[in-house]
């Protein structure tokens, strides 16, 4: 009896295949490289000293990820494959909807057909869209998508719900996560964008090493506490371990559709991270004040309640081991 991971030697998914490696569960993981590379496989097993079954396999191709299922008994799915570069889907729509929904579709018809029923999602909070307060809790609606990356993410989460309409023996979790950062603390995984980054953290690593000249602070005049935009930051590791949560949550309830935020509960400013990875860093982020971003709100983060109530999982790291662990991983790679 195996957990499948699509999209495991991904950022996040490298993480929880950790993770479920050291709960001692079984793990397949498929992955067709175009946004990780092959090294991660290895590295997963070099942090946990375990073993687990790899395909280099495109979710898009059904009979590959047939074979999967014909060769593992796999009784969960947690699902990260999709692209997930909001300016990219902007210029490539066909392709972000091509990978985001056929893939998922072709994974749901291979599950169904081998009777598998139960699937982890990776959504985001950008489903919410702007819902003009700070604080989002699941019971807010899903807003208004902005670009074809955040319009997936709202568009599977209605085809899974759509589907336990249709046969209510599937189990269903969406997990909409906040801002990801931070990396295992043995430095041999994290998040490594190719090119120049978008998000901020990323960004930050690269000034401080020196591989850019400084960040532009998008917007000082926000009505937030120092003017700057605010996000609810949360550690990669606690994110993966929140998937563990999720598993035992299926394993229990066996089937429904359950939807959840993934994030600290805390608003961090950008001012507060670039601060904050000075001082335990010991580097410097040379930075500027340039104009907004368009499609930047102010101010959101978590209500993580739900997390906690219904799976008994709480963020545990802070800032400080964020921006340790993401520096710790930016300078070995
Ligand atoms: P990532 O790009 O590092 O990982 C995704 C992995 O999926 C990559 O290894 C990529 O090679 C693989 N992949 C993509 N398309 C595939 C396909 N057709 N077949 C097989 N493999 C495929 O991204 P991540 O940050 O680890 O994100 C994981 C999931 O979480 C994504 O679905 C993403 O949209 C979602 N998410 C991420 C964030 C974030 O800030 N990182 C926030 C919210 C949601
Ligand atoms: C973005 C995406 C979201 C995605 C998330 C993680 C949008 C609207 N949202 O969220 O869908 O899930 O990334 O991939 O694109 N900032 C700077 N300078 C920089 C970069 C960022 O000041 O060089 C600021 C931004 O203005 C923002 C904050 O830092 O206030 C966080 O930005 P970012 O890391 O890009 O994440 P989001 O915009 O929250």
């Amino acid at each position: 009896m195996a957990i499948l991971v699509t999209g495991g030697t991904g950022y996040i998914g490298s993480h929880t295949v950790v993770e479920l490696l050291h709960k001692n569960e079984e793990v397949v993981v498929v992955d067709n490289f175009i946004n990780s590379s092959s090294e991660v496989v290895d590295k997963i097993k070099k942090i946990t000293g375990k073993e687990f079954k790899f395909y280099e396999v495109d979710i898009l191709d059904k009979e590959k990820l047939q074979k999967v299922f014909e060769e593992n008994h796999i009784t969960e799915v947690i699902h990260f494959a999709g692209l997930k570069a909001v300016g990219e889907s902007v210029a490539k729509p066909l392709e972000y909807y091509n990978n985001n929904i056929t893939g998922t579709l072709v994974l749901l018809q291979v599950m169904r057909e081998y009777d598998c029923k139960k699937i982890i999602f990776s959504s985001s909070a950008t489903v919410y869209g702007d819902q003009g307060v700070p604080k989002y809790v699941e019971t807010m609606g899903r807003g208004k998508t902005t670009n074809p990356y955040g319009t997936t993410k709202a568009m599977i989460e209605k085809i899974l719900e759509d589907l336990y309409v249709s046969d209510n023996t599937w189990g269903i979790v969406l997990l909409r996560y906040f801002n990801p950062v931070g990396a295992h603390e043995s430095g041999l995984i994290g998040d490594n964008p190719n090119g120049i980054p978008n998000n901020l953290m990323p960004y930050v690593q690269k000034v401080a090493a020196g591989r850019l000249p400084e960040l532009s602070i998008y917007g000082n005049d926000y009505p937030t506490k120092d003017g700057t935009g605010v996000r609810d930051f949360i550690h990669v590791v606690d994110l993966a371990k929140g998937h563990i949560n999720a598993i035992e949550k299926l394993e229990k309830d066996k089937t429904g559709v359950y939807v959840y935020n993934l994030g600290t509960g805390i608003g961090y400013s950008v001012l507060d991270i670039v601060n904050t990875f000075e001082k335990v860093n010991g580097v410097k982020v040379p930075y500027k004040i340039a104009p907004r971003r368009a499609g930047d709100l102010a101010e959101l983060y978590a209500d993580p309640t739900k997390a906690k109530e219904e799976l008994g999982w709480v963020a545990e790291k802070n800032l400080e081991d964020m921006c340790r662990d993401s520096w710790n991983f930016a300078k070995t790679n």
